[in-house]
């Protein structure tokens, strides 16, 4: 046990708590691995003592994350599902309760053996990437409407060598010819998209409001437009028997299943977050 390293944590996670900082002995040794060039849980069994350059910077990490930067948009990369993925203020970080969306895809994909996966706002890439990672046979396409996600994206679709198998489309759901454009069908569609109502975001965190870009949170005056929309164009877009899995703000699974009913998809499953909040929809056609 290093105890520089054991007390630099302590003493800053207090410091970080001082100055308002969610934070956790986890997410200081994460930033602490990233100037010593190793994993999170190698971090107290590093033996040498930290250079000054190595200490300059982890105070400048440290002073970052005290300004309320996210940890990943620090260090530019998350852990997510069973993957790293690369992060930047252009794209959203990916979240834990994203996970469910992800395990119930990789199960549904596995189970049907299907071969199509369209994902409608890609962001980092941390579900279709996750899901092709997993399903060698999958192939995918991914739309968003920002250019530079879809840069950080196919970055991260390179890393996990699953760039072959999928292929990035930059344009908006809104688009009137958004479904012609794509111009096929998929057997899945995987989508996260922006659900949080305009007037809430204001009351968001300082590190979700500042450092999430705005166009993946805000999903119009009731947080519902995009589900309205993806709604439109989904039955067009699936195969027959294909399926849409959908990540749902808190409160939100009813009424978003009921949309999509209103579509003439027919309602499979809502699964659970890990607190018990209604989180995944899955629908069939
Ligand atoms: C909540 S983020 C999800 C990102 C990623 N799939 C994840 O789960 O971490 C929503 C994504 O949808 C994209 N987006 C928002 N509105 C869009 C639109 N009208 N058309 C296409 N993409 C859109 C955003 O740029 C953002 O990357």
């Amino acid at each position: 046990m290093n105890s520089q390293i054991e007390r630099l944590i302590k003493d800053s996670v207090a410091k970080l708590t001082l100055r308002g900082v969610e934070t956790s002995a986890f997410e200081v040794r994460l930033l602490l691995a990233e100037v010593l060039g190793c994993e999170a849980a190698e971090v107290l069994a590093h033996s040498a003592p930290l250079t000054p350059e190595q200490l300059n910077r982890f105070e400048e990490f440290a002073a970052l994350r005290g300004r309320h930067v996210p940890a990943d948009k620090i260090i530019g990369r998350r852990g997510f599902y069973k993957y790293d993925f690369a992060v930047s203020r252009d794209v959203l970080s990916p979240r834990p309760d994203t996970e469910i969306l992800v395990e119930a895809a990789v199960a549904g994909a596995r189970r049907s053996g299907c071969h199509s996966v369209l994902e409608l706002g890609v962001g980092s890439g941390c579900v279709v990437l996750s899901l092709l990672a997993e399903c060698p046979r999958l192939h995918g396409v991914g739309v968003d409407i920002s250019a530079a996600a879809l840069d950080i994206a196919a970055q991260n679709a390179r890393v996990l060598g699953v760039d072959g198998r999928i292929t990035f489309r930059q344009g908006s759901w809104f688009d009137a010819d958004f479904v012609a454009a794509l111009g096929r069908q998929f057997e899945m569609i995987v989508s996260n998209p922006p659900y949080i109502a305009s007037a809430e975001i204001a009351e968001l965190d300082a590190e979700v409001r500042e450092y999430d870009p705005l166009p993946a949170l805000d999903g119009g005056p009731d947080g519902l437009d995009s589900y309205r929309r993806i709604a439109e164009v989904a039955p067009e877009l699936l195969t027959p028997g294909g399926r849409i899995y959908l990540e749902v703000g808190e409160n939100q699974a009813e009424t978003v299943a009921r949309i999509f009913e209103a579509s003439g998809l027919r309602r499979e499953e809502v699964l659970e977050d890990l607190a018990g909040i209604k989180r995944c929809v899955i629908l069939k056609k």
